[in-house]
């Protein structure tokens, strides 16, 4: 529950249905599910198994399962780090999240001009309310964390998880009552391939590591505290079907409320935040409910995913540095905490070109760099460490009997060649892409 809490997050609510809005739908859809099918679940079970075997914090596990001659792996560890880098930005949205949350309750929106005003008013205006979120979300995920697995991540999985797949569902439900639903039906699952160029078909691939918590050690984290016995494959399955399938509800439930007002499907980031809004304020009463209810799921989804990009470092520092976990938890929290102020200050009007880099706003190069190279990067070490540097036989005894043989050379053969190909293939792509 906790692995499936990390990989269900903003990825799914927010990122996915607005990339797909932007991407033509159905056909970026369909790279997004072959992906996550041939690529992202053999590489989830890959990270699973490095946690599940190494039962230690990332470093430590990457050490122990290396053989004596390549123990140099363990500095493929050091991609808990970018959880933290992550969370930079990651924290800022959920601040905004929050900010919705409490500015939606008196009134929705009435035109997309009003809309955009709010949004882009909070970002590039009033970065003394985006701090104050800010430093509302980072003090709740550092409780939760500071709490341990037991008391404090597993513990807020085991009920916001059920509760945002009840929102979600029942919002789905009543989706279904309205005519938009067969529109959107048919703008997510009846592809156009005439819109699919070489840049969705890159963001897609990407996409799905970033909403399966693929590459960092935030899964392989959580798997080293999974009980013995446990099925890796089994539970990686599970994990990346309830990613998947989240993400395609929260998509049919977003188009069908746009599309049932006639709204066009590319809006960008601001979907969730400008479009949707308007949209739900045409339906009156139910319309509010429903905005709340959306941005509860989504802080939901933000929160358990968050609590997975701190842990790792928290533990990292623990084993490491003989602390304890209070002192860890301050300072992993303060990393991110000061570096996303300086994050959200590169999208003000006022402090924008202090925090950027030649031209681009810290938040941008945050996101940029983790997204394209180094969560696929982690990934690419994930693939080659479990397909070339770890014993096979040790490899097929945890998994040939889950698996059976047969699969279990498929998956292979996907670790070995399939996900390392199209993880540099991606890399090299997302960077020419984004011209960085
Ligand atoms: N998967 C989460 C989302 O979809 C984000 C996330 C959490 C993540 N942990 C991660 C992404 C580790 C990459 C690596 O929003």
């Amino acid at each position: 529950m906790a692995a499936a809490g990390s990989a269900v997050g903003l990825g799914n609510i927010w990122k996915f249905p607005y990339m797909t809005g932007e991407y033509g739908g159905g056909a970026f859809v369909l790279v997004y599910l072959i992906t996550i099918a041939f690529v992202g679940f053999s590489v989830m079970v890959a990270e699973m198994l490095i946690g599940a075997l190494g039962r230690k914090d990332t470093v430590g596990s990457f050490e122990r399962l290396a053989p004596p001659d390549k123990k140099g792996w363990k500095y493929a560890g050091f991609m808990g780090f970018n959880g933290l880098i992550i969370m930079t930005f990651y924290s800022v949205v959920i601040g905004w999240i929050f900010y919705y949350l409490f500015k939606l309750s008196s009134a929705l929106p009435t035109s997309t001009e009003t809309a955009k005003a709010t949004f882009d008013n909070l970002v590039a205006n009033e970065p003394g309310v985006q701090i104050f979120w800010h430093t509302v979300a980072t003090l709740i995920v550092t409780y939760i964390v500071y709490r341990g697995i037991k008391g404090g991540i597993e513990k807020i999985n085991l009920i916001l998880m059920p509760a945002l797949m009840m929102i979600l569902f029942g919002m789905l439900f009543y989706a279904f009552s309205l005519d938009g639903f067969s529109k959107a039906f048919s703008f997510m699952f009846e592809p156009d391939w005439s819109k699919l160029n070489s840049e969705a078909i890159v963001r897609a691939v990407g996409h799905s590591f970033f909403t399966l918590s693929l590459g960092m050690g935030a899964i392989m984290t959580y798997a080293a505290s999974l009980p013995k016995h446990t099925s890796i494959t089994q539970t990686a399955f599970i994990v990346t079907f309830m990613d998947t399938l989240i993400a395609l509800v929260a998509g049919l439930v977003i188009y069908t409320f746009l599309f049932q007002e006639g709204a066009p499907a590319a809006q960008g980031p601001g979907l969730v935040f400008i479009s949707l809004p308007v949209v739900l304020s045409n339906f009156g009463y139910i319309g509010t409910f429903l905005a709340l209810l959306f941005f509860l799921a989504l802080s939901f989804a933000g929160l358990t995913s968050a609590v997975s990009l701190v842990e790792p470092v928290v533990q990292y520092i623990i084993d490491r540095f003989d602390t304890t976990r209070l002192k860890a938890v301050l300072i992993a929290g303060s990393a991110y905490y000061i570096v996303g102020i300086g994050a959200l200050l590169s999208y003000t009007k006022a402090w924008g070109e202090t925090f950027s880099i030649a031209g681009k706003p810290l938040f941008d190069i945050l996101e940029y760099t983790t997204d394209s190279i180094l969560l696929p990067l982690g990934g690419l070490l994930i693939a080659v460490f479990v397909g070339y540097v770890l014993q096979k036989e040790r490899v097929r005894s945890a998994l040939a009997h889950e698996m059976g043989d047969r699969y279990f050379a498929v998956w292979r053969f996907s670790i070995r060649y399939v996900a390392p190909i199209a993880l540099v293939f991606m890399m090299l792509n997302l960077m020419g892409v984004l011209k960085i």
